[in-house]
């Protein structure tokens, strides 16, 4: 259900359904309300990242206008119209959300349906009993973001996928599925015992028999067996069956070998298949040894891991599938195995990459508690995660200081931990912990203590004092720094790329890591964080809107920490030096030249001249102080005496051409694959020039769009995305006339018609704020207005009754509006369909029932929508690069995109779009 919205920010209308009479939604909980002049949108739709940078709006969120203060940017609501067959009647059918920031209300032709606070957790509504089979059907969501989850950039609106889900009555329940393993000793030697826990539903009166059988599927696409289960459902119940087997040589998944079974799961039913789901799965066993740390399929395995908030460059919060490949790619290219969802659960489709690219997740609830919602939601997070072979540790929550070191602190984290278990047998629990050597509270009961950082003695004090206690690294790092800058510049708001700088509560990536690299029992641990994410600046504050401590920037380039990493978490042998060797005008002044590397040792050279030979510590970089000079400087890093790796910088001659390319060169023409653009500036020869800021303007012609541009800057103001523009102008409607009626409830009468003679009527003002019926009038108001063939080619016609009190329905030419007409908010209907040029006609009936005078007030107008100049793309360079994220339509073909910049060669590129159903792409 991604395609097809439309959107608008603002809340004129209140909460949207009335608690006084069931099925009386008004404003666009109305399924009759015009949503036409509304903007387009496709999920997943982040409306914050469209809003400026404003120096007044909260540095934690990142300076966006919303939340506290800015209530006008903070609620919005989106619309959709979707048919259903007639032959879905007696289907169940739901809506499911995978994730609305935040508090959101769920309307179904009129009726509401769900009301969903957390901004991080799925939830689904049954729509069975309000859906219109065999007709349209209006979905409206109200989205209220005004209050804050995080202390970081979130985000607002309908941020993930939203999915129609049909099923037979009798069928298997949503996330009713678990598959899991479970080895003899634990220790994923020998044969594995295959669990397929099937929870079924009968949504019927009546018994039903039903059989189920499960037949599991290798990695390779080779049935390895079925097994088959008789049972006999009660009505309007569920029940779970589990599916056993034996498979005796299983394919252990780990972040190097990510490969998947499968089970299907088919139900059946009075002789007819009723239900079959497809649930991918791995085989492997996770644990925590408090002497060796964690464990993966019986060994000792290092966490190289970093956390994560989900925002990207371009969209906000609002990522395509493709866009989560793409950032654990390249988290992978860096030797990172392990990614914390902080500190929310993620979406599926990110645990979807992690499972098929490999990346062991500790998957994050939001906030402790052990309250009916705050269960519930760690509830549906197992539920509906657990089964992915990625999912190896569920957190509880993040420093939660207030609570830590009580005791009602230590109770709640008992009941959640229990309740993960009695769930899950498979996986351990821990929550990360902002205290230093503390153990009374919550890390008293948490079955492994998470460190928020704390490197140094009180690691070690603690680990003596509770020796049997496992622990993990769950939030260390982080130095912060700024992609291509090696000199702190408070005004900018830049911090240097050498990891030389921390908050004091954090540390440098080599501090951490080679801390942790003498203690196993730590499991290694999960940098705070992998790519920058926006909020949270720190140093620095405005100009600087987003934070630095990623080791990649906000578009995933990578900082010169990227290669720190790899030397420590790769073995391939590999070599980065730093800095960038563009220092007009510091000729001869001493730059500090810094070496990356997993060799042994390193030479440096000038312009071919050695400048020594140092030997390389693992896990340290090796240091030289050099004298500016321009042209090449290079290394050559060596293992046991022999080359093993080289590295140079160059001084580059000046920008001359923008270039492009793709991360990957063809995607799936399904309307949501991407490609994701680096736009780089490089010089005559090709080499990308370090420092350049041009600004560069896009083009996309081909069946595609642009949808989001950064460049990792993070003090930069440019818009991430172009909106397209638009404007609207009103007519009044006039030439009102009324009659009063004795029918007590007057519909279905002639005077509805256009043909009917009103001459005679008496003439009445509509647009004032008394209206013209007393106490249980009756009455008929028609109007004859001209309308011409230009007003009705604009892009939408909408009819804007200010306030109808005591209206039955309005009729255009004769023809019917759906729905009540609600007094409390303005009634308005998409009318483009059923006007003409020249006279029209509108009819309204309208009926008295209360004591206050009603009618119609505050005017009729004719609301035309005039489409604005088309848009115009383009964002400037960051320190040489640039991101551009293309999206396939669904239709084929080729997308060219081209790139410009003033006084420099244009680059552009042929995409391939081609019919595809996979999405998305994986790289
Ligand atoms: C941690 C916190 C993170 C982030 C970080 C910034 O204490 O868990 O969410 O705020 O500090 O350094």
């Amino acid at each position: 259900m991604d395609s097809g919205w439309r959107f608008h920010l603002g809340d004129e209308w209140g909460m949207g359904y009335g608690l006084s009479k069931a099925g009386t939604s008004y404003g666009p909980g109305n399924p009759a309300y015009s949503d036409a002049s509304w903007r387009r949108v496709d999920l997943p739709h982040d409306w914050v990242v469209e809003l400026p940078f404003d120096p007044s709006a909260d540095t934690a969120h990142g300076y966006k206008p919303v939340g506290e203060g800015f209530p006008q940017n903070s609620r919005g609501w989106y619309r959709r119209s979707f048919d259903l067959p007639a032959s879905d009647a007696g289907k169940r059918l739901w809506l499911e959300f995978d994730g609305v920031y935040r508090d959101a209300t769920i309307i179904v032709n009129g009726w509401f349906v769900a009301h969903h606070e957390g901004g991080y957790n799925s939830f689904r509504c049954d729509i069975t009993d309000v859906a219109n089979c065999g007709g349209a059907n209006v979905v409206s969501v109200r989205v209220d973001a005004s209050q804050a989850e995080g202390w970081f950039y979130e985000g607002a609106g309908i941020y993930r996928h939203v999915w129609l889900v049909k099923t037979a009555p009798l069928s298997v329940a949503p996330d009713g599925i678990f598959a899991y393993a479970l080895f003899k000793d634990g220790a994923a030697k020998g044969p594995a015992e295959v669990h397929v826990q099937t929870k079924l539903v009968n949504a019927q009166a009546g018994t039903a028999d039903a059989a189920v059988t499960w037949e599991i599927f290798g990695p390779d696409g080779a049935s390895l067996g079925i097994r088959r289960q008789s049972v006999r459902l009660g009505g309007n119940a569920s029940m779970s069956v589990d599916g056993v087997a034996t498979l005796d040589a299983p394919r252990l998944w780990s972040p190097e070998t990510p490969v998947l079974y499968r089970v299907v799961t088919s139900v059946s039913s009075a002789g007819a298949a009723v239900d079959r789901v497809e649930t991918a799965f791995g085989i492997r066993t996770v644990g925590f040894d408090a002497d060796k740390g964690f464990m993966l399929n019986g060994e000792p395995y290092t966490l190289k891991g970093t956390s994560n908030h989900q925002d990207h460059a371009g969209v906000g919060s609002a990522l395509p599938d493709g866009i989560q490949y793409f950032r654990i790619a390249r988290l992978k290219e860096m030797g990172c195995n392990a990614y914390r969802t902080a500190h929310n659960p993620p979406t599926p489709e990110l645990l979807d990459a992690c499972d098929r690219l490999g990346m062991i997740v500790m998957d994050e609830n939001r906030q402790l508690g052990s309250d009916e919602r705050h269960v519930s939601f760690l509830e549906e997070q197992i539920r509906r995660d657990w089964n992915h072979a990625s999912v190896c540790i569920w957190s509880l929550g993040n420093e939660e200081f207030d609570v830590q070191g009580t005791q009602a602190g230590r109770r709640v984290v008992a009941t959640m931990q229990a309740l993960v278990k009695r769930m899950d047998p498979t996986r351990p629990v821990t929550c990360n912990a902002a205290v230093g050597n503390e153990y009374p509270g919550i890390n008293e009961a948490i079955d492994v203590r998470g460190w928020s950082y704390h490197v140094g003695p009180d690691m070690d004090a603690y680990h003596r004092e509770h020796p049997l206690q496992p622990n993990v690294g769950s939030e260390q790092g982080s130095t912060v720094s700024t992609r291509g800058i090696y000199a702190n510049d408070p005004v900018r708001g830049y911090v240097s790329a050498y990891d030389d700088n921390a908050p004091e509560w954090a540390q440098t990536a080599e501090t951490w890591v080679t801390y942790f690299a003498t203690r196993p029992w730590l499991s290694g641990g999960f940098v705070w964080t992998g790519f920058d994410y926006r909020g949270e600046p720190t140093p620095y504050n405005w100009p600087c809107i987003n934070s630095h401590f990623g080791i990649m920037d906000m578009c995933g380039f990578p900082k010169d920490n990227f290669y720190y990493y790899q030397s420590a978490w790769l073995n391939t042998p590999m070599l980065h030096i730093l800095p960038h060797w563009n220092w007009a005008g510091r000729e001869g002044q001493v730059i500090d030249v810094r070496a990356q590397t997993n060799c042994d040792e390193v030479e440096l050279f000038l312009n071919g001249a050695s400048l020594g030979r140092q030997a390389a510590r693992r896990n340290s970089e090796v240091k030289w102080k050099v004298a500016y000079a321009p042209g090449v400087l290079s290394a050559r890093g060596y293992r046991d005496g022999k080359l093993a790796a080289e590295s140079k910088v160059e001084t580059t001659g000046g920008p001359a051409s923008v270039q492009l390319r793709p991360d990957h060169s063809e995607i799936g023409a399904n309307g949501e694959d991407v490609a994701v653009f680096t736009v780089s500036i490089a010089d005559a020869q090709g080499r990308v020039d370090p420092l350049a800021g041009n600004a560069v303007s896009f083009e996309l012609a081909g069946p595609g769009r642009i949808i989001g541009v950064g460049n990792g800057d993070p003090s930069c103001h440019e818009p991430d995305t172009f909106l397209p523009a638009s404007s609207s102008r009103s007519l009044p409607v006039g030439g009102w006339r009324i009659k009063k009626l004795k029918d007590p409830y007057p519909e279905n009468l002639p005077e509805e018609g256009v043909a009917f003679d009103d001459s005679g009527w008496a003439a009445t003002d509509v647009g004032g704020e008394t209206g013209q019926l007393g106490y249980r009038d009756r009455a008929i108001y028609r109007s004859r207005f001209n309308v011409d063939a230009r007003d009705l080619d604009s892009a939408a016609v909408e009819l804007v009754f200010g306030k109808i009190a005591g209206g039955i329905t309005v009729y255009v030419n004769g023809h019917k509006l759906g729905g009540t007409v609600d007094g409390r908010v303005a009634a308005v209907y998409d009318v483009k369909a059923l006007l003409h040029p020249g006279e029209n006609v509108i009819a309204v009936p309208a009926a008295s029932y209360g004591a206050d005078a009603t009618g119609m007030t505050k005017g009729v107008t004719l609301r035309l929508l005039e489409a604005g100049p088309a848009v115009h793309w383009s964002r400037s360079a960051f320190n040489g690069l640039a991101e551009v994220i293309v999206q396939s339509s669904r239709t084929p073909g080729t997308i060219t995109l081209t790139a410009r910049s003033e006084g420099l060669q244009p680059a552009s590129f042929d995409l391939r779009s081609v019919a595809a159903t996979a999405r998305p792409s994986v790289p």
